[in-house]
């Protein structure tokens, strides 16, 4: 399977993503990386890899409607079979939607539907939960609220801070990404008894 994954940031989902695309058995690879604003480490990493980025700004661009199509046409241009959004932490639109809707996974730090949006790390701590998590899920119209496809739970200690709570929770998060990517791309996967189609519709 094809995958173009969206990055806003460190990039550590990429990379945990790149070594297991790295054994052919995996069954999927990494055909171009894309971002919603340059010269973060994620780019860099793909750069790394030997493979082609593309940066969208929202800035850029006369609306966030205009700058969503944008994005559309850029991802579609590497006919992916799946996109992944990796820590991009902006909300994709319609375009997106309509063209890669029921192919798009993202990985998001708590359990949803517990802690949505981009503070989840923070939030849950500021609540008081004394287990939070990640959650691997599709993407659909709304913040964080697609089909789950896979969570796994992380203990908040208390002498927890926002950092070293996200920190543990990405070292689970990645290898769950890595495990969810790879059984969609193997087997495809079956959520609310609906079977997720992995053949290319730009193709
Ligand atoms: C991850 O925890 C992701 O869920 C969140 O931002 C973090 C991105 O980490 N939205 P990285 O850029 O993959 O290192």
């Amino acid at each position: 399977a094809r995958l173009v994954v969206l990055v806003s940031g460190a990039g550590t989902n990429l990379q945990a993503l790149l070594d297991a695309c790295s054994d052919p058995a995996y069954g999927a690879h990494v055909v171009a990386v894309g971002a919603d604003r340059g010269e973060i480490a994620g780019l860099e990493r793909a750069a790394a890899a030997g493979l082609p980025t593309f940066t969208v700004r929202i800035p850029d661009f006369e609306s966030r409607d205009a700058w969503d199509a944008a994005l559309t046409d850029a991802v579609a241009a590497h006919e992916p079979d799946l996109v992944v959004s990796a820590g991009f932490m902006k909300i994709l639109g319609k375009h997106f939607l309509e063209r890669f809707g029921g192919r798009i996974v993202n990985t998001h730090p708590a359990l949803l539907p517990s802690f949505p949006g981009a503070h989840a790390v923070r939030d849950a701590l500021a609540y008081g939960v004394k287990v939070t998590g990640c959650t691997v899920h599709f993407v659909d119209e709304g913040v964080d609220t697609g089909p789950v496809i896979a969570q796994e739970t992380v203990p908040v200690g208390w002498h927890d801070d926002e950092d070293s709570l996200h920190e543990r929770i990405k070292q689970v998060e990645r290898r769950l990404l890595v495990d969810v990517v790879g059984r969609l791309a193997r087997d495809g996967w079956t959520t609310r008894g609906r079977r997720v189609s992995m053949k290319c519709r730009t193709c």
